[in-house]
C-alpha cells in the first residue's frame, strides 16, 4: 500500500506530494511543525500538541490554516489512510506561497498546511535496549527557542556531531556553562542530592509535550521534582540522565561524553518515569480505542 500525504486541503501519495518552490517554509523557514506520536492508530497528547502548535503560530503570527476539530480530522483521515497503528504524525504549516521577500508577505496569502505519517517501531515493552548516550554541544540557536520554528540548522549540526561521535543525543549549553536541552529532546537529571530536575519553561528551551505530560503524571503521582535550570558541572555528576521526546518517550541517557553516569546502568527514577509514561500512552490509545 502506498503512502498518503497530505497537502494543503488535499490527501496525495507520499511519492507526489509537492509544495511551491516559492513557499516561504522552503525558502525561508518560515514556518512551524509539530511531530506527534501514535499508538494503536490514535495521536498521544494531541491537546499539548495543539496546544503548542497555536502558540508558535501565534508566536510568528501565521494564521491558523485549519481549525483545531479540522486538524484532529484531518490526523484521523491520514491515520486511516495509511493503516497505521503506531507510528508517528509529521505537520508543517508555512507562512505560505509569496514571492521571494525577508517581510511578510501582503494581501491574502495562505498558510500552507502538510501532514506526512509513518510507521515506527512498537511502544518498547521495557528498557532493556531502550537507552542513549549523549555528547554535549554548545547551544548555537537563536533567543525564541520556544518556538517550534522548521529552522533547525544548529539542532541538525549538533544531532550529527552526536552521530559522529557514536552517541544518541547532543546535551546543549550556555556560554555560561548551563544546560538547555538536547538537539531534539528535554533533559532530566537526577541530581547528586536524588532530586529530579529539568529546565524551566522559557525561551531557551522547546516546551515538550511528553515534558509536559510528564509534569502531569509527576505531580498526579506526588513525586517530587523542580523545574529548575542544571549546569554541565551538575550534569557530569549527576545520578541519573533522562532525555524525553514524542518519539523517544523516557530514555535513559547512560553515558555522556563518553564518562558512565552513575553506574552506567537504568536508574530507579528513568524506570519510574518510564513505566508512568508507558501506562499514559497504554490509557490514551485504549481509551480514545473505545470511542
Ligand atoms: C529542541 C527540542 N526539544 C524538545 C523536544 C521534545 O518535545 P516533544 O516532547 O514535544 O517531542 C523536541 C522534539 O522534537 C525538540 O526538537
Amino acid at each position: 500500500m502506498s503512502r498518503i500525504a497530505y497537502v494543503d486541503g488535499r490527501y496525495v501519495p507520499h511519492r507526489h506530494a509537492q509544495v511551491h518552490i516559492e513557499d516561504r517554509g522552503y525558502q525561508f523557514a518560515d514556518g512551524v511543525y509539530e511531530v506527534i506520536l501514535l499508538l494503536g492508530g490514535r495521536p498521544i497528547d494531541a491537546d499539548l500538541h495543539l496546544a503548542r502548535l497555536a502558540r508558535s503560530l501565534g508566536a510568528l503570527r501565521i494564521a491558523a490554516p485549519v481549525g483545531q476539530a479540522a486538524l484532529l480530522h484531518i490526523i484521523d483521515q491520514l491515520v486511516r489512510r495509511n493503516r497505521l497503528r503506531d507510528g508517528l504524525v509529521y505537520l508543517q504549516v508555512s507562512r505560505g506561497v509569496a514571492r521571494r521577500d525577508h517581510a511578510f508577505p501582503k494581501g491574502d496569502v495562505k498558510p500552507v498546511l502538510v501532514l506526512t505519517a509513518r510507521r515506527i517501531p512498537p511502544f518498547p515493552a521495557s528498557l532493556d535496549g531502550w537507552t542513549a548516550t549523549a555528547i554535549t554541544a554548545p547551544d548555537e540557536r537563536w533567543a525564541r527557542c520556544d518556538i517550534k520554528s522548521i529552522s533547525l540548522l544548529p539542532n541538525i549540526l549538533a544531532r550529527q556531531a552526536a552521530r559522529e561521535a557514536g552517541a544518541t543525543e547532543a546535551i546543549l549549553y550556555t556560554p555560561d556553562g548551563m544546560v538547555t536541552e538536547g538537539a531534539a529532546t528535554n533533559i532530566w537529571i537526577v541530581d547528586r542530592d536524588g532530586v529530579l530536575r529539568t529546565h524551566p519553561l522559557d525561551h531557551a528551551i522547546l516546551p515538550g509535550c511528553t515534558r509536559a505530560a510528564l509534569l502531569r503524571l509527576l505531580e498526579s503521582s506526588n513525586i517530587a521534582h523542580q523545574e529548575r535550570a542544571f549546569s554541565l558541572d551538575e550534569l557530569r555528576s549527576a545520578r541519573e540522565v533522562l532525555l524525553s521526546s514524542a518519539t523517544s518517550y523516557v530514555k535513559p541517557i547512560l553515558a555522556v561524553d563518553g564518562v558512565a553516569v552513575g553506574e552506567g546502568r537504568v536508574g530507579p527514577v528513568a524506570q519510574l518515569l518510564f513505566d508512568l509514561f508507558a501506562a499514559h500512552v497504554r490509557e490514551t490509545a485504549a481509551v480514545d480505542t473505545k470511542l
